[in-house]
């Protein structure tokens, strides 16, 4: 069967697909943060992801200003806890990660997944339409021209810091997202043509 092919590299693709092609993580961001319109306009992007029976067991947390500097501390603290745990201290280097870490970009937004147990969507599910939010919210801040990125790392299953954005310890922290305007001297990776054979089977004629 004939195996369909990128016509040209997916960077060149305009319109509606060229900026779902355009979205690249970028570390590092810098002010202006997206406006307050603008910040509704992404989460709004957020809550309308799929969702299974219209649960709307997503949760968003929005960082911004000295509450990020606020969080850091506390993040600092849970690390000291968790080392504590295996009788380990941490470094200042390391502490200075975790007060810096929500620096990295303007604005973050915690998105997190409150359980729903009274129904037949398996958690699984209502964790995959926390995971549809988060992309939709990096394409969100794609379209309006922001940067973004998704992160993870420890903070996501440590239950103090789930319990700090309003969540129980058996629920998840589906990621960190990063936003914010483009350094100056950022540089954008471009896309590689991704080769769909590894990937992809076609069933049909
Ligand atoms: C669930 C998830 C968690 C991620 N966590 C991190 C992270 O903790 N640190 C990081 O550098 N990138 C993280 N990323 C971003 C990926 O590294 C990034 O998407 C990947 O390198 C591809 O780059 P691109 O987004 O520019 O296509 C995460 C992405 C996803 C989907």
């Amino acid at each position: 069967m004939e195996v369909l092919e990128p016509k040209k590299n997916q960077n060149e693709i305009s319109g509606p697909l060229g900026l779902i092609f355009s979205r690249r993580s970028t570390g590092r961001l810098v002010e202006p943060a997206p406006d307050a319109q603008e910040v509704v306009d992404i989460l709004r992007a957020g809550v309308s992801a799929p969702d299974h029976d219209s649960l709307k067991s997503t949760r968003y947390v929005v960082f911004t200003g000295e509450a990020k500097d606020r969080f850091g501390e506390f993040l600092a603290q849970r690390l000291t806890d968790r080392l504590a745990a295996k009788e380990a201290t941490p470094t200042e280097g390391q502490l200075n990660k975790e007060r810096t870490k929500l620096d990295r970009a303007p604005l973050v937004i915690a998105v997190g997944v409150a359980y729903a147990h009274e129904t037949k969507i398996p958690e699984i599910e209502q964790f995959a339409s926390a995971a549809a939010s988060c992309e939709n919210m990096l394409l969100a801040a794609t379209a309006l021209g922001y940067g973004s990125m998704w992160r993870t790392g420890e903070i996501c299953y440590d239950p103090g810091v789930k319990e700090a954005l309003g969540l129980a310890s058996t629920d998840q922290i589906v990621g960190w997202i990063y936003i914010g305007s483009y350094r100056p001297d950022s540089q954008t990776q471009p896309v590689e043509d991704t080769p769909l054979e590894e990937f992809v089977t076609y069933f049909g004629d």
